[in-house]
């Protein structure tokens, strides 16, 4: 797998700011990896998402040690938005992603930028629409519609732009859960049949992490752990005391094995769970007949 992402020893630390925001960070990401961040306010995870789509340092003044490579090449060595097309992203604040007068003109805009025919974007928008469940919103303002309705927007705008990599800076924060549950069915789809690569920056664990083939936790600024999703939840004492809440099965099974009575990995989805709860259960039952 070739590496698309690579950060090497990267401080950043906002001008004016005592502190580094971000403090000798370490990381590779391969082709169609999906990648989990998580993190505690404050610890650095939208500034990652500005340093890897070139507005640090392109928008925000700072300092800058060590550096990444997206697709090979040092971010600073893109020419004006010319890494956008390869890194889309999704932030948390949709509104200020929008620049135009309908919601159908938001998601066009992107295509009309990257140069793709009338069809193309036809088609790509049908598909889009009925992805994020747009098509009644389409003539409307993108600023006279709620917060979830903007953030589908938002990500449906980068979704269909299909950039090689993409970001998502907690997408769903605003969306109910039915809203949110259909987003991250829609990653799971592009994880299966796209060669995207995916980092979703999210609070929520419960939806991010069976998707997940790595887990990343920043902390203070700092790059605190990182591995393979099942290995990362086996420190489940250190999350916790980070204040970080892994899905409620996972802490079920971890409670299971606090107390020896479970061997293995934590299970990531419920039916995982449901699997594994089964066979722990059955030499129990048989004992009893
Ligand atoms: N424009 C800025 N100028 C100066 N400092 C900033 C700026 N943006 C963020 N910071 C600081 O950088 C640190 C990291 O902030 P960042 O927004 O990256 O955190 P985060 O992990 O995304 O938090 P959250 O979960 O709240 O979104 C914080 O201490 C924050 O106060
Ligand atoms: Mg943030």
């Amino acid at each position: 797998m070739s590496a698309v992402i690579e950060i090497k020893d990267y401080t950043w630390r906002y001008l004016y700011s005592p502190n580094p925001a971000l403090e000798n960070i370490n990381l590779t990401v391969h082709q169609g990896e999906f990648i989990g961040i998580i993190g505690p306010n404050g610890s650095g995870k939208t500034t990652l998402a500005y340093s890897l789509n070139g507005l640090i340092p392109g928008q925000y003044h700072g300092i800058k040690q060590g550096g990444i490579k997206v697709l090979g090449k040092d971010v600073e060595s893109y020419p004006t938005g010319a890494l956008q097309k390869s890194v889309g992203v999704v932030f948390s604040d949709p509104e200020a992603q929008f620049t135009t007068m309908t919601v159908e003109d938001e998601l066009v805009f992107g295509m009309e930028n990257l140069g793709m025919s009338i069809p193309e974007i036809r088609e790509r928008l049908e598909w889009v629409v009925e992805l994020t469940d747009l098509s009644p919103l389409m003539l409307k303002p993108p600023y006279e519609i709620s917060g979830g309705q903007k953030q589908r927007v938002a990500l449906a705008a980068v979704l269909a732009m299909r950039p090689p990599i993409m970001v998502l800076d907690e997408p769903t924060s605003m969306l109910d859960p039915i809203s949110r549950r259909r987003i991250f069915e829609v990653l799971a789809k592009l994880k299966r049949e796209q060669r995207n690569t995916i980092i979703v920056i999210e609070h929520s664990l419960e939806n991010l992490v069976p998707l997940a083939d790595r887990m990343v936790l920043l902390h203070n600024s700092h790059l605190l752990l990182e591995g393979e999703t099942r290995q990362f939840f086996e420190q489940m004492d250190l999350l916790l005391e980070k204040g970080l809440f892994p899905p409620g099965i996972m802490q079920f099974f971890h409670y299971l094995k606090q107390q020896g009575r479970y061997d293995g990995y934590l299970p990531v989805t419920v039916a995982e769970a449901a699997e594994k709860l089964t066979s722990l259960l059955e030499p129990a039952q048989e004992g009893k007949q």
